[in-house]
């Protein structure tokens, strides 16, 4: 088993993040010590112009977060992207391997490029394919993630089929997504169409892991509601988004199922849910904190991490490029 996953260094680290993702990899880091590999993705990041000394800031700060969500660089392998060249050298020869169909049909470069694609960089169209070199760069087994990167792993699947068949080769195991039953995709506190993201320009629209109690709460209590009470169940929450990304975001958090909020709460209004709700909340996320702004204060500790973790990743990367150099046939 190898476990592997990735997340932008932009913004701040999110609820979204935090319950879709990266609980799911601290809980496979401390089943399977040893075998899990979680980067910072740099590469991935500039794929919209980043700022440069915004972006050296963040990667640290994005690593300070995932430390303080209790990754643990003593069980994984924690670094940034950039430091480790095999996954920009194999997403090219995999860009070489995947169609330009199917890069055509990934929605989330449709979203991110909005209406100017003829002006998108070529990176943000081709991003999907160092997602995958990513991944198969460690010969990944399950990739945790939350459910808008499902298309993505998709993709990564159809890549390594290809090429192990194009090369007649067993090289790639097919990477399995890990996508949290309770809360796949976490939604904006401001639109429940959209996901709650670290590109959304409106800070009230996500719950940062630095933020602290007073803000955790004023934003679940403008969080967009309706004035109607809660249903015994969840099938009755289809036609209401923002009600049912709370009673999800609830459930998430205390490990139980939507149904199972539904039935303690229902027939009862926000007013009385959203106090519980950012309770919760509180106490999940202010211990995370603390250790954050800790962290912070060390940023020595977390260079060093980086550093010890991108030779760790190399360590296994580079084997597994020069496999790929000799099925393809490259003179070395
Ligand atoms: P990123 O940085 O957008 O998000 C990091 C992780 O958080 C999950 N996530 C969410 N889950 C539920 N609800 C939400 N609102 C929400 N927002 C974000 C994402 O699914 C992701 O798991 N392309 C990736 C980074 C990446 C990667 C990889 C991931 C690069 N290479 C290889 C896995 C494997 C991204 O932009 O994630």
């Amino acid at each position: 088993m190898r476990v592997v996953s990735g997340i932008q260094p932009t913004g701040n680290l999110h609820l979204g993040n935090y319950l879709g993702a990266i609980r799911n990899w601290v809980t496979m880091q401390d089943a399977h010590p040893g075998q899990c590999l979680f980067f910072l993705a740099d590469l991935h990041a500039i794929t919209l112009f980043q700022d440069p000394a915004s972006l050296t800031a963040s990667t640290r700060e994005m690593a300070a977060a995932l430390m303080a969500s209790g990754i643990d660089p003593a069980k994984s392998i924690l670094f940034n992207q950039a430091r480790v060249p095999e996954h920009a050298q194999l997403a090219w020869i995999l860009s070489c391997t995947a169609r330009i169909g199917w890069l055509n049909r990934m929605t989330q470069f449709k979203e991110k490029s909005g209406k100017d694609r003829e002006g998108a960089s070529i990176g943000l169209y081709t991003y999907p394919v160092l997602q995958a070199a990513d991944v198969l760069l460690y010969k990944a087994t399950h990739v945790p993630v939350g459910d808008d990167q499902k298309q993505h792993l998709e993709l990564a699947r159809d890549i390594a089929t290809k090429f192990n068949n194009d090369f007649a080769v067993e090289l790639f195991p097919l990477p399995e997504p890990i996508i949290p039953a309770a809360a796949p995709r976490i939604r904006s506190l401001r639109d429940g169409s959209a996901k709650m993201s670290k590109s959304d320009p409106s800070d009230m629209s996500r719950i940062n892991l630095n933020d602290d109690a007073d803000s955790i709460a004023a934003k679940i209590r403008k969080a967009k509601t309706d004035p109607a009470p809660l249903p015994d169940t969840l099938a009755e929450l289809a036609e209401r988004p923002e009600a049912r990304n709370l009673v999800d975001i609830y459930a998430s958090l205390s490990g139980e199922t939507p149904d199972a909020v539904l039935a303690r709460f229902a027939g009862q209004g926000f007013g009385a849910f959203k106090p519980a709700l950012a309770e919760l909340t509180v106490e999940t996320i202010a211990p995370i904190g603390a250790k954050f702004r800790a962290l912070l204060a060390q940023p020595e500790v977390v260079d060093a991490a980086l550093a010890a973790g991108g030779e760790a990743a190399r360590a296994i990367a580079a084997p597994v490029l020069a496999e790929v150099q000799a099925a393809v046939g490259f003179l070395r």
